[in-house]
């Protein structure tokens, strides 16, 4: 830790020289400041612990102390005292005042209690930094959400983590949480001290991808001047991510093939079986199950990666979500740049969850980090949000008619439901998921005989 910075704030000069002189022996750095103002100045430039006097020719100590606290919960505060009075020991406490203590004072006590408070923050930083980047970054507490959709494939994760058993497919479209599941799949598992890989098929030509995976010996082609391990054999015990699968040419899909059967493979140019213990988890935006009839995926390796499918629904089919994304990615942003927002508007709210998400939940999570840059206040407004607007839902794609055709009735009522599930019955917010205003909705509810269920009554 670099030097710690303290501020001596009294107005009486004698008292900041003695506390000053014996702190800067002790080797911190020291600030002094005689006014509530030049003290809330002084803190502004970045001091780590503040020696605070009750009494202020120009405020008091404890309106200083809940400043200093909100500008930056970090800082320790040691309240000094002329008066021994238990209700202003009590007062600072509850304000965040890490102690306090009565004048005339011993100068030890306070240079001890300096150190202490100071050790003390350094230790909780430290642990929540750690806690933060290390302790269970991928626990399935991770993947937010209770919808039923994301509850099925958290269920899912967590027994496919605990068991031994092999391949597991994820599907879903980009941004909804494949390379996230893949993680929690492989830390909430036995495999979690073991190296967790992984690889995009679509970012390597074939011949590099399948060096890459398998390794190859000396000599195998122009490049291969040494012999390389390849990631199956780097994440032996562990796990190994394969995104964008059905990106795979077709020869790698078939040595893939016979790697999940057999648990054996050859590197690039070489003749012994080397024999791995790796789970592999595969992730797709695509329809395997079409690219498999268009001839472009091995059949016999789909219903291989298929025994155990794991679906990522996209954002839109679970707006339920949206408002704990959201707060969820607040949070995170208020840590990573050092904000204070506590909420979000409804109206902001609103419109979140009306919109379509085409990028889901990556795409939320970049808007909210938008957002949080760009506010000022505690609060998060439509105003942060420009691209979303207030007109309501957004089709993320124009919907194809199916050749078959369809009921429009039909479909019209079933969307109707939907939205009045959705918002649990309300109306108001049933329309604005529908672009719809109060009046239309009602309309249509008369027009299917729509009635609320019992169990949704308030
Ligand atoms: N359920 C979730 N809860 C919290 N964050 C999520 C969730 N799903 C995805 N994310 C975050 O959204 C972003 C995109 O997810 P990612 O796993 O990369 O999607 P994909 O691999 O499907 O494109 C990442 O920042 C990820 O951490
Ligand atoms: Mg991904």
């Amino acid at each position: 830790m670099p030097i710690p910075t303290v501020l001596v704030v009294d107005d009486e000069q004698l008292i900041r020289w003695s506390l000053s002189q014996r702190l800067e022996h002790e080797g911190y750095r020291v600030v002094e400041a005689g006014t509530a103002e030049t003290a809330l100045a002084r803190h502004g430039e970045g001091v780590d612990l503040v020696l605070l006097d009750y009494t202020l020719p120009d405020g008091d100590g404890l309106a200083v102390l809940k400043r200093i606290k909100d500008a930056d919960a970090d800082t320790v505060v040691i309240m000094l005292t002329a008066h021994s009075s238990v209700d202003l020991a009590v007062e600072a406490m509850k304000g965040g005042a890490y102690h306090y203590a009565n004048k005339p004072f011993n100068l030890d006590e306070i240079a001890l209690l300096v150190e202490q408070a100071l050790e003390t923050t350094r230790l909780r930083r430290e642990v929540r930094a750690l806690r933060a980047t290390q302790a269970q970054p991928f626990s399935l507490d991770r993947i937010v959400g209770q919808s039923r959709a994301i509850a099925e494939a958290k269920a899912l994760l967590q027994k496919v983590a605990a068991s031994p058993a092999s391949t597991v497919l994820l599907t879903g479209e980009s941004g909804t949480g494949k390379d996230l599941a893949a993680k929690v799949l492989h830390y909430a598992s036995s495999r979690a001290a073991r190296p967790f890989m992984n690889i995009t098929c679509s970012a390597l030509p074939d011949t590099i991808l399948e060096s890459e995976l398998f390794g190859h010996e000396r000599g195998a082609f122009t490049d291969a001047r040494s012999q390389k391990r390849g990631l199956l054999e780097s994440a032996d015990g562990g796990t190994v991510f394969l995104d964008e699968i059905g990106e795979m040419a077709p020869a790698l899909q078939a040595k893939l093939l016979r790697f999940l059967e057999e648990k054996t493979f050859k590197r690039v140019g070489g003749v012994a079986d080397l024999r791995v213990d790796v789970r592999v988890v595969a992730a797709t935006n695509r329809h395997l199950e079409e690219e498999v009839q268009k001839g472009r995926f091995r059949e016999d390796l789909y219903y291989r990666l298929n025994v155990l499918p794991i679906v990522l629904p996209p954002l839109r089919a679970r707006a339920d979500d949206i408002p704990a994304l959201v707060h969820y990615f607040v949070d995170a942003y208020n840590t990573e740049f050092r904000k204070r927002v506590r909420g979000v508007s409804a109206e902001a709210m609103r419109r979140l969850q009306a919109h379509g998400w085409p990028g889901n939940i990556r795409e939320l999570r970049n808007a909210v980090e938008r957002a949080m840059l760009l506010v000022d206040g505690d609060q998060l407004t439509a105003d942060q949000f420009p691209a979303l607007s207030g007109a309501g839902p957004r089709l993320s794609e124009a919907v194809d008619l199916p050749a078959a055709g369809i009921n429009l009735e039909q479909l019209e009522r079933s969307l109707v439901v939907q939205a009045l599930e959705r918002s649990g019955w309300n109306q108001t917010r049933a329309a604005g998921l529908l672009g719809l205003n109060r009046d239309q909705i009602r309309y249509r509810i008369e027009k299917f005989k729509l009635e609320k269920p019992a169990a949704a009554a308030e």
